[in-house]
């Protein structure tokens, strides 16, 4: 038996990367699948590769409308949801703040703080009725930078840590009936992340950075030194998802390869 069977499961932020692993995880693990997308390109390409098993939507998760606009349409097709995985998110661009104009400061955090924290509490607000009827999971995605200094700055960062402590939150109203966790990866291969508009970074994608140079980064700092695919998340996001979890919530699962726990004095690369 596959572990998604009958459940419905929506990936909001499935265009690319981490979320479009995660979702063609959970389609092969049985999920009806449902994936909400920004970008008009992405949700193209998707509707190509899933075509009418699918259901894909363009939409903003930073709006209340567009969310409200996918629940119709997953309650419509589907008649429930038992899964909303969130991986939306964008970069601040690891810019120091003493670097930055004192005035880009206000749309940096709006930009940056909107995204990765306001679409997650947004979608769980608008997502939760329907979670609360199936006995549903929440599962939503942080980093390491919610951990430790230098995964991001100090938007992305302060952003990642707001995601980790909203869990917990969640978890606490949600409960009995919604598991609610999240997941914190380190590096991703094939990411696409996009800097901030704020600092003019929206062209700059982690995908930009030359594939041997960001692996051997890693690969020096991680433990299990590899790169992680999206795909290899799938396992972990599609567990949380799922009924089979009966154990978790409020959780963040580090899933760094190790970067967090090296060894500083005795490892070298
Ligand atoms: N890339 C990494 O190394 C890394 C490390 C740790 C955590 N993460 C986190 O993983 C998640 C996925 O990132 P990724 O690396 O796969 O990047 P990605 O850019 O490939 O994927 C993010 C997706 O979210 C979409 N998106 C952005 N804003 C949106 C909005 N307002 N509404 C709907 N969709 C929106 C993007 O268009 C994109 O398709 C993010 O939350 C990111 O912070 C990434």
């Amino acid at each position: 038996m596959s572990l998604l069977n009958d459940h419905v499961v929506l990936v909001t932020g499935g265009g690319s990367g981490l979320g479009l692993g995660v979702a063609r995880h959970c389609l092969a693990e049985g999920a009806q699948l449902a994936v909400m997308e920004l970008s008009a390109a992405k949700v193209a390409a998707l509707r190509e590769e899933f075509g009418a098993d699918v259901l894909v939507l363009q939409g903003d998760v930073t709006s209340l409308a567009d969310l409200r606009a996918c629940r119709e349409a997953v309650l419509e097709r589907h008649g429930r949801l038992n899964a909303l995985i969130g991986t939306q998110g964008i970069f601040d661009g690891n810019v120091p703040i003493a670097e930055m104009a004192e005035d880009r400061l206000y749309a940096l955090f709006d930009e940056v703080l909107s995204v990765n924290v306001k679409g997650y509490l947004l979608s769980a607000r608008v997502f939760g009725e329907a979670l609360q009827a199936s006995g549903g999971a929440m599962v939503f995605t942080t980093s390491t930078a919610a951990y430790a200094a230098d995964g991001g700055g100090a938007a992305y960062s302060a952003s990642k840590g707001a995601i980790r402590s909203l869990v917990n939150q969640l978890a606490f109203e949600f409960a009995p009936h919604v598991r609610v966790n999240a997941v914190a990866p380190a590096g991703i291969a094939n990411s696409q992340l996009s800097g901030p508009h704020a600092l003019g970074l929206s062209a700059q994608k982690q995908s930009d950075i030359p594939t041997d140079a960001f692996l051997s980064m890693f690969r020096s700092l991680s433990l299990l030194q590899e790169l992680p695919t999206p795909e290899d998340h799938g396992p972990l996001y599609a567990f949380l998802a799922s009924r089979q979890n009966r154990i978790m919530t409020g959780q963040t699962v580090v899933a760094d390869q190790g970067l967090l726990n090296r060894a500083v004095l005795t490892r070298g690369d």
